[in-house]
């Protein structure tokens, strides 16, 4: 009994390992599809014709008047209306912590030619015998110190001469986020007072330079 029990095991262990190992004639049709669009796209995949349009592309830019994630903040501002960009600006406020990060995106996306220092001589300048060759803005300097942030806006999204535009890179939000970080530098820098900050912010700023006014008056004195 025991014996006949042990052959049957061993026949059973070997049927097993034989089966596994017949893996040649494994069934690859995946039998009936009973949801098949969800198994076959509807959608076009990009680059194949598209008989929906008369020019047969699939890969499109968005309908007119739609906005993409990241950029529902308002931005009708329109390639060479100069005059626009000059009272161009945002509700936009930031706290501490968003200014830093607007710090951190400068310094990825402009101080390579702005500098890190914002003296318009980053690495790629480099006073002149960097690889880029025209003079990227000093923002420490008068005719940038006090620029309208419309333009600064505009030279992001639509570049400036030698400079290329930054609209792929920052989303609507934080391109006023590195202006903000940039306009806050300037007003500690002898530019126009800073206006960019969330409430709270502002009272500590507006209390930082009380102290300083303080500290002043206390020195002339
Ligand atoms: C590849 C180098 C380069 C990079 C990167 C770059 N800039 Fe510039 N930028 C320049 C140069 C060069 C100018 C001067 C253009 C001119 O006036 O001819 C300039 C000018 C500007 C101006 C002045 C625009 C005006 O109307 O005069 C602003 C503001 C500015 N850049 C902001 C930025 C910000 C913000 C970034 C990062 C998102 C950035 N730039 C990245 C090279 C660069």
């Amino acid at each position: 009994m025991n014996k006949t029990k042990s052959i049957v095991v061993a026949a059973l262990i070997i049927g097993l390992g034989v089966s596994a190992c017949n893996s040649g004639n494994m069934r690859r049709n995946p039998g009936k599809t009973y949801a098949p669009d969800m198994t076959y796209s509807r959608a076009y995949d990009a680059y194949t014709d598209n008989p929906n349009f008369s020019d047969k592309q699939t890969s499109r830019l968005p309908v007119a008047g739609t906005i993409a994630q990241g950029h529902e903040l308002p931005d009708h501002l329109v390639e060479g209306d100069t005059n626009a960009y000059k009272t161009f600006t945002t509700h936009l406020r930031f706290n501490e912590a968003e200014l830093e990060e607007g710090k951190r995106l400068f310094d990825i996306y402009c101080g390579i030619c702005h500098g890190q220092k914002l003296d318009g001589n980053g690495p790629l300048y480099n006073d002149g015998n960097g690889k880029f060759a025209a003079a990227p803005a000093n923002f420490k300097d008068g005719k940038y110190l006090n620029m309208p942030v419309g333009q600064m806006y505009a030279a992001i999204k639509f570049g400036k001469n030698m400079m290329g535009s930054h609209a792929a890179q920052l989303d609507i939000k934080q391109r006023w986020q590195v202006i903000a970080y940039i306009k806050k530098f300037q007003s500690e820098n002898g530019g126009a007072p800073f206006t960019f900050g969330t409430a709270e912010l502002m009272a500590s700023t507006t209390a930082a330079t009380t102290t300083t006014d303080t500290a002043a008056a206390d020195k002339a004195k």
